[in-house]
């Protein structure tokens, strides 16, 4: 296996952004597949980090905004949501997507999750779906994050929990490694699965200052018609897989997500595709004083 030099955060978030530049379109166009998918687990993030009529809430590396508007839904006009992303690209769908349906306390701003340059003390919750795990400087982000809150105020993220039990996605992460030679990811180095093991999303905020830290396991299978439409939504949209597969020319990619089609069919069933997946909801507090 090719050894991977001196992990450099900041060409890492450079690909990163290129990368969902690039996916923006797709992750979008799957918005409704994203919504039964990650429903349960929204509905839980928004409790964890007590999302209620007229709070103020900063949603983190936001995308096209599905849990955006969950929020907003919850917050009512009398709240606000400001909806951030590293994409510029992937957040004017999350606008667009506010105007559409009316939800005018949306408000929109490209922000790096690492340099959260906002008022202070100025929100009652932070929330993250799916995007803790991107994060090189991820002790920046929590700390950004809790500055950002009220005293008592509350984040809540929804990460991947192990590889075990996730092999929706970790199946074609491990079919993708081995074919771009790439090693997995160093513990504290963002990877799809890097909070899933007991503890660590529970240090990560405590570290950063987080109190009454808890995580909650949330089932979370990902229900289409046929692991070719599964393939598909990875295909386009995961910006991971992406970002895993760009050092590989065409023909290796192809042989990649020929070989992740294989297996990702062996969760075909008569009910379709069923992909397991497990997700934790990670929230915590900022202390009072
Ligand atoms: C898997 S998508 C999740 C999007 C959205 N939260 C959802 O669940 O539909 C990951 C998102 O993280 C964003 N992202 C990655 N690194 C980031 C960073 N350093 N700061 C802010 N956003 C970042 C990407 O641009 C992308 O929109």
């Amino acid at each position: 296996m090719a050894t991977q030099g001196a992990f450099d955060p900041d060409a890492y978030k450079a690909t990163t952004l290129e990368q969902w530049e690039a996916a923006a379109a797709a992750w979008h166009r799957w918005d409704p597949v994203l919504d039964n998918w990650l429903g349960e687990a929204t509905d839980a993030m928004l409790d964890a980090s007590g999302v209620a009529s007229g709070a103020r809430v900063l949603d983190v590396a936001a995308g096209s905004g599905g849990q955006t508007r969950a929020a907003a839904q919850r917050v009512g006009r009398t709240g606000h949501v400001l909806a951030t992303d590293l994409s510029p690209a992937i957040l004017a769908y999350a606008e667009d997507e506010a105007r559409l349906a009316g939800l005018s306390w949306i408000s929109t701003r490209v922000l790096d999750a690492e340099n959260l340059d906002v008022e202070p003390g100025s929100f009652d919750a932070v929330i993250s779906r799916l995007g803790f795990m991107y994060f090189p400087n991820q002790q920046d982000a929590f700390r950004g994050m809790l500055r950002a809150l009220r005293p008592g105020g509350r984040v809540a993220g929804i990460v991947f929990s192990t590889s075990e039990v996730n092999g929706f996605f970790s199946r074609p992460v491990a079919v993708v490694r081995r074919h771009a030679q790439l090693a997995p990811p160093a513990p504290g180095m963002p990877g799809p699965f890097t909070f899933g093991p007991p503890g660590v999303a529970e240090a990560a905020l405590t570290h950063a200052g987080f109190i009454d830290v808890a995580v909650r396991a949330v089932q979370a299978p990902v229900r289409l018609s046929s692991s070719a439409e599964c393939v598909q939504f990875e295909r386009e949209s995961f910006g991971a897989l992406h970002q895993m597969l760009s050092g590989l020319d065409e023909a290796g990619r192809a042989a990649a997500w020929t070989e992740i089609a294989e297996q990702l069919s062996e969760f075909d069933g008569p009910d379709g595709f069923v992909g397991p997946c497990e997700l934790l909801v990670v929230s915590g507090a900022r202390p009072h004083g």
